[in-house]
């Protein structure tokens, strides 16, 4: 046997996020009046493969856009981190980004890769690890939608800088957000690091309709997904047939909702419960907010940032932001 991902890093830390989680999480969501998933578990093994292919989708703008954006301002960006800082990412996936930023840094010293994808996270750092032999490089399968504790994962003789790229934060909704940023606040305040932050914009709404629901059909596999784990590993029988995906921007909450639409009346049964849907009854299962550059800024502001500095592409499709504590 070859050498495991784990012989190659330098740590890995298992906060084994969805010990109980799934099985749990979908017979409370799809007991609850109005229906729905947690978006968190779009990303097991084939969700996280699905979702690389959506990155690479025509449609699917926000990948491209920030990438060129951070291959852009790299030397600007890594001329205010300074040398020798430990990157946190928050929702690493396969580690691709970073690389652009590691590329430009000057002597990076460390770099903490925070994913729910346990196989993917191990795959994806081990990887890494081989491609920056000098980095010292830290695996954490944990699920940042809940409170973490980030000096513990990070390393005290390096400046911090969180990465959190591709607009994941638009995951969480206002009040989310703003105590999402507080906690990375308070301890980039207490150790003098910084944020470099990914955030979509408001746009044409076809754009992003179009975005989320693309002529190939990746999205919908990905969130159909969704109802395939749970046949595997909960032993539901969710009819694949009989459940479409929908999605569309909904202009008075900035945000594209994702469902699953029943199409028909059904019945679905997981281990002892047995699951009603009515025809077009609806599961939703993301949200994914747009901001203006403004509101994103007002929001980093409550959260304790100061003045941000900002990059947008010439279309303004996509902004990446660095922050640091006021
Ligand atoms: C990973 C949350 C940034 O909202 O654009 C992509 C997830 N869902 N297509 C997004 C997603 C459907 C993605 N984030």
């Amino acid at each position: 046997m070859g050498p495991q991902p784990t012989d190659i890093l330098d740590e890995f830390i298992d906060l084994e996020p969805e010990i109980e989680n799934f099985g749990e999480a979908v017979i409370r969501g799809l007991s609850a009046e109005k229906k729905f998933l947690p978006c968190k578990f779009f990303y097991d093994a084939r969700g996280s493969q699905l979702f690389e292919q959506i990155c690479a989708l025509e449609e699917y703008y926000v990948t491209r856009t920030e990438t060129a954006l951070l291959r852009t301002y790299s030397s600007e960006i890594s001329a205010i981190f300074g040398s020798g800082c430990n990157l946190i990412e928050f929702g690493s996936g396969s580690s691709t980004k970073v690389r652009i930023l590691l590329d430009s840094m000057n002597d990076p010293a460390g770099y903490t890769a925070i994913d729910i994808s346990r196989e993917h996270l191990l795959a994806s750092c081990a990887e890494l690890a081989q491609a920056y032999p000098d980095l010292s490089v830290r695996a954490v399968c944990a699920d940042y939608s809940e409170a973490m504790d980030l000096p513990a994962l990070s390393s005290a003789d390096h400046r911090p800088i969180v990465f959190f790229p591709g607009s994941s934060l638009g995951n969480f909704n206002e009040v989310e957000a703003v105590d999402f940023l507080s906690q990375v606040a308070d301890f980039l305040g207490k150790s003098g690091g910084g944020l470099l932050i990914g955030i979509d914009l408001k746009k044409d709404e076809a754009v992003l309709n179009a975005a989320y629901d693309d002529a190939k059909g990746v999205t919908a596999e990905f969130n159909l997904n969704l109802l395939v784990r749970a046949n595997h590993e909960l032993g539901a029988n969710f009819d694949m047939s009989a459940f479409r995906h929908k999605a569309f921007y909904n202009s008075a909450e900035g945000r594209i909702e994702m469902h699953l639409v029943s199409a028909r009346e059904q019945a679905v049964t997981i281990g002892d419960k047995i699951l009603e849907f009515a025809a077009d009854e609806h599961i939703h299962t993301e949200n994914s907010y747009k901001y203006s550059v403004e509101q994103f800024s007002d929001i980093c502001l409550e959260a304790g940032f100061g003045q941000p500095k900002v990059w947008c592409d010439e279309n303004d499709l996509f902004s990446v932001h660095y922050l640091e504590t006021s």
